[in-house]
């Protein structure tokens, strides 16, 4: 089997307030999705990487001219369809079943290859498959609407998960389609087929471009590391 990268980067980045995609905000002198990218480009063992844009996108190619990444402009209404849009287009350039796909969030471009690295050898023998994910350091809260804390969560067994999530072609595309629209990321549709994925511990670093604040906290960390 084969490995490809599958990078989901067709949504509007609302809560970010950037008024533009967040993918295409300029973080430490290049386009957020340029990072992104140049980290799995870094991944030998990743035969090609696909973008998936928005079919209204009219930025990549003046953002990332000179690309060698595959594009398809098949993104939807949300992530998981954005997804399973670029899961068909692998089909259509010769992925097969067996073959693993790593799903990355464009957002996580502080992304580091040697992460990759390690995700691919954990999982790579695996039966189902894995993520790269973090272990809950803070005392965590559940919270009512306005904002009372309702109880003390036991973290000790608690992951928060992160991207890429590798899984064969075959099932990641099942699981997605049988999920729809309600999955967050490939894992949870996975985990609805009664299967445990594998738990590949990364870093916080490797935290997603969310909110206003967080483009300073990636600037700096491209920056420093
Ligand atoms: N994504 C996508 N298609 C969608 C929604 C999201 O390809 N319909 C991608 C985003 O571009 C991002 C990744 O999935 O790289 C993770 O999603 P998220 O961080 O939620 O990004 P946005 O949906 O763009 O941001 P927001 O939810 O704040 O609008
Ligand atoms: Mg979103």
């Amino acid at each position: 089997p084969r490995f490809f990268a599958l990078v989901p980067a067709a949504g509007i980045g609302e809560r970010s307030g950037a008024g533009m995609p967040k993918q295409y905000v300029e973080i430490a002198g290049r386009p957020m999705l340029a990072h992104t990218l140049a980290a799995l480009a870094a991944v030998p063992r990743l035969v090609q990487t696909l973008v998936v844009l928005s079919p209204a996108d009219d930025r990549f190619e003046a953002a990332l001219p000179g690309c060698s990444a595959w594009v398809a402009r098949v993104g939807g209404a949300s992530r998981a369809d954005s997804v399973l849009g670029g899961l068909a287009d692998l089909r259509r350039r010769g992925a097969t079943d067996d073959d693993w796909v790593l799903v990355h969030d464009a957002a996580r471009c502080l992304l580091q290859p040697s992460w990759v690295d390690a995700l691919i050898d954990a999982c790579e023998h695996d039966a189902v498959g894995g993520l790269l994910a973090q272990p809950i350091a803070d005392t965590l809260k559940a919270g009512s609407a306005d904002g009372r804390v309702t109880a003390t969560v036991d973290r000790r067994d608690k992951w928060a998960a992160q991207t890429p999530q590798m899984f064969r072609l075959g099932l990641v595309e099942q699981a997605l389609s049988a999920m729809g629209a309600a999955a967050t990321d490939e894992a949870s549709a996975v985990e609805a087929l009664g299967l445990a994925p594998q738990l590949v511990r990364a870093s916080m670093a490797n935290f997603k471009v969310t909110w206003p604040e967080d483009f300073a906290l990636a600037a700096h960390l491209l920056v420093v590391r």
